[in-house]
């Protein structure tokens, strides 16, 4: 029991089968059969052979009809008169702000899970490209809106009347911190200002922030002092301007208009997941550099620095976010707090260099320091062509270098040190996920592979 009370054991172990929970993915029908005469000669054959797993065109759901009640003999067909598939009573819908980013990829696979908590889950997911293939297999009605563009905001979201819980995992780039702040802020608010006045059963927001919370934006590092890690999630705020805090005080205002609306912050820090559409993925951005340097028969440099290299590292994996926001989302303990989020398990890149070589078959090779420090960034600046040619004679998903490969990212994250976190204040009110952060990085590299993104 915490020093609280708050401990919640119940949720953790909920997730502790699921976090491996490949085979449970959602099985979404690909085929709906209507048998009428189900209990006749060759219909109760169909009744017994459609539902089976490898009758082809399925997995199928099966509706039979007949005028007789159901006979003993025709009952055990698993899906027969779809008791087992009946459409249940959803219990909560979610709203995923950013469905094909690096978590909200996660939160449509795991939401729509049967024995997710607070579920049987409907899911919107909101992105502004069209749906890519690789998402298209969640059970979430996509919405294709801009939510930068208020007019787009208010007529696709303004009509989902039944959404519960919010998560809101997106962000936008801009050139500089205060601009940041402003596209951001909007985009948030055009959200919320359009979901809270219609939505009259919205219980619930999970807003995703970051680690840079404590250490300032990307354009601060270095020129301002930061907080000493292991960072605590009551450290106060840095004086400089965070797009991080606007996201929070519109949360904090919007939030408190409507009674019994609650809310929850979390704070990842470099995310181990898959999204060909991130603007942060270095799981990704790895196994692209990986297959070049395999193609061009180069070893695999640590582009990086001697503190990169040695220094202890955490991570958070994508899924594990999406796991603390469902139980932040559904937990009385979760609730108007923000909360770190990270495998509460260390690496360093010097031990996870020769995974990845061996992942894609490259030349491994060990960091020297006396050599110049190389940027990723300028190393890939030709390579376009070259990823073209990989794409084409390996059949996979059409992508652009720029799009899968997110260099300057692995400039930052190879070329500092620590930035630790503490995973304290969430396991004591009651979120015990975990990872082992060696088998989240090779799950991740196996997936963007097993996805045709990378060969
Ligand atoms: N990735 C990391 O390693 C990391 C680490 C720590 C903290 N964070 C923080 O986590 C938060 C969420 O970032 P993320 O990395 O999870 O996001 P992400 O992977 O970059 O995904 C962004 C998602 O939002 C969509 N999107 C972008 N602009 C949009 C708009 N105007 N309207 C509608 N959809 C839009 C994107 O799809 P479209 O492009 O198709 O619209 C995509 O689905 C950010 O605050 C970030 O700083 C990220």
């Amino acid at each position: 029991m915490a020093e609280d009370g708050l401990l919640s054991p119940d949720f953790s172990l909920k997730f502790l089968h699921k976090k491996l929970g490949d085979d449970e993915r959602s099985n979404t029908f690909q085929s709906v059969a209507l048998v009428i005469g189900v209990t006749g000669i060759v219909r109760n054959s169909l009744a017994e052979i459609l539902p089976l797993s490898d009758t082809p065109g399925g997995p199928w759901k099966v509706y039979g009809v007949a005028r007789r009640p159901c006979p003993a003999w025709n009952a055990d067909h698993p899906k027969q008169y779809g008791d087992h598939e009946r459409p249940k009573a959803f219990q909560s819908v979610a709203l995923i702000i950013g469905v094909t980013g690096i978590v909200g990829n996660s939160l449509a696979e795991i939401l729509p899970l049967p024995d997710t908590p607070g579920g049987p889950w409907k899911v919107y997911g909101v992105a502004r490209r069209p749906r890519p293939a690789w998402n298209a297999d969640h059970t979430v009605k996509y919405i294709q809106c801009d939510v930068l563009d208020e007019k787009d905001v208010v007529s696709k979201l303004s009509p989902l009347t039944d959404v519960t819980h919010i998560f809101y995992v997106t962000w936008a780039a801009r050139s500089n911190e205060v601009e940041n702040c402003e596209v951001n802020g909007a985009m948030l608010r055009n959200v919320l200002t359009a979901v809270i006045p219609n939505a009259a059963d919205l219980r619930h927001i999970c807003l995703q922030t970051g680690l840079k919370h404590y250490v300032g934006p990307f354009e601060a590092i270095g020129k301002i002092q930061a907080h000493e890690p292991p960072f605590e999630e009551d450290l106060p705020r840095l004086d400089y301007p965070n797009f991080y805090y606007t996201l929070e005080d519109i949360l904090f205002e919007e939030s408190a208009k409507k009674d019994g609306l609650t809310w929850s912050v979390h704070r990842p820090g470099t995310i181990f997941g898959f999204s060909p559409s991130s603007m942060m993925n270095i799981v990704g951005t790895l196994c692209v550099y990986a297959a070049i340097c395999k193609y061009e028969n180069k070893p695999l440099k640590f582009p990086g620095t001697k503190v990169g290299w040695n220094s202890l590292k955490v991570a958070s994996d994508a899924d594990l976010i999406a796991e603390q926001q469902i139980w932040a989302a559904v937990d009385p303990y979760g609730k108007n707090e923000a909360f770190n989020i990270s495998d509460g398990d260390v690496y360093k890149w010097k031990h996870f260099w020769r995974i990845l070589a061996e992942q894609f078959e490259v030349e491994y090779e060990e960091f020297d320091e006396r050599e110049e420090w190389v940027s990723l960034d300028e190393m890939m600046k030709d390579k376009g062509p070259v990823w073209d040619q990989i794409v084409r004679e390996n059949g996979l998903v059409p992508t652009k270098l720029e799009e899968v490969g997110v260099w300057w990212l692995a400039d930052l994250t190879f070329g500092f040190g620590d930035a630790l976190d503490s995973m304290n204040k969430s396991k004591e009110h009651g979120f015990l996920g975990f990872r082992n952060t060696k088998k989240s990085f090779v799950s991740w590299i196996d997936k963007v592979k097993a996805y045709k993104i990378v060969p």
